[in-house]
């Protein structure tokens, strides 16, 4: 889709909010601390700094890729993990997403390994780069590191309030791609693991999505679904929701209204490596607003 210059300033605002948040969020990931703690702290702070989050920070660890964030009253703390963060923040639904590792399981190569490829993916764009190519250097650097790519997980375009729009970025070469053109905003994710190198659906997790507007009869239902549509399309955490809303929300799935995200987790318990920029693509390269 076409931006206008108002739109990518939107973008661009929200990528240096993003910045100065992460750069802060990964001096709170330490040992005995609680996941709450640091997705309560990541997400204020977007909103302090002028933003809102444009989906719950997920907090993966070890095996765990994506679609993690904690409960209201999540008691979970870190220990010698392999972490991910995973951030995003919009203005006015212009969304901009970036995602670090924070290595306290003493597997270091691991995370540089996914850095590698996010930075070689980088060099490769310009306007008219077709995504296979992109795929192509991430695969590449990440072999090259001795380590595989996660093959079913991929970056993507973003719209406004749509966090995944087309194109995808495969973390592979492919045998088709599409063309990037100027103008073009896409996040670059590259993950990396020590495992099979593909994610599965491993069960519910605390992140949801509007589907539909249906109505809704029961009282407690409908009034968390107004509460819901503030979000719009963008996902959020049942955690924001306030601590007692469990009847309502399945209310709201077995409508079909809401519908939560797997989390997804490697299929040989393999640790993952993640490195995310949000990028807008110029006609020789490309602006990384996430920087
Ligand atoms: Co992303």
């Amino acid at each position: 889709m076409k931006e206008t210059e108002e739109t990518i300033e939107k973008y661009r605002k929200a990528g240096k909010i993003l910045s100065d948040v992460r750069a802060e969020a990964v001096n709170k990931v330490k040992e005995g601390e609680t996941l709450l703690s640091v997705a309560e702290f990541t997400e204020n702070l977007i909103r302090e700094k002028g933003g809102e989050p444009a989906f719950p920070v997920n907090i993966s660890r070890n095996d765990e890729a994506a679609h993690t964030t904690p409960s209201f009253s999540d008691k979970a703390v870190f220990g010698k993990d392999m972490v991910k963060l995973d951030i995003g923040v919009h203005i006015d639904g212009y969304i901009a997403d970036t995602a670090i590792t924070v290595d306290l399981s003493g597997n270091p190569e691991l995370v540089k390994a996914v850095e590698k490829a996010l930075e070689d993916a980088i060099r490769t764009v310009h306007a008219g780069v077709n995504t296979n190519e992109i795929g192509g250097a991430i695969e590449d650097a990440i072999t090259s590191c001795g380590y595989k790519p996660v093959i079913n997980l991929t970056g993507h375009g973003l719209e406004q309030y749509i966090q995944h729009a087309p194109p995808s970025i495969p973390n592979k070469r492919m045998p088709h791609g599409d063309i990037l053109e100027e103008g073009d905003i896409v996040a670059i994710e590259p993950f990396a693991t020590n495992g099979g190198g593909k994610i599965y659906d491993a069960g519910n997790a605390e992140i949801y999505h509007l589907v539909s507007e249906k109505p809704v009869r029961h009282p407690s239902a409908r009034k968390l679904l107004e509460e819901i549509k503030k979000y719009k399309t963008l996902p959020f955490a049942k955690r924001w929701l306030g601590n007692n809303v469990d009847f309502a929300m399945l209310t709201l799935v077995k409508a079909d209204i809401i519908r939560p995200y797997p989390i997804l987790k490697e299929i040989n318990r393999g640790l993952i490596s993640q490195a995310e920029h949000t990028i807008i693509i110029t006609e020789d390269g490309c602006e990384v607003i996430t920087k």
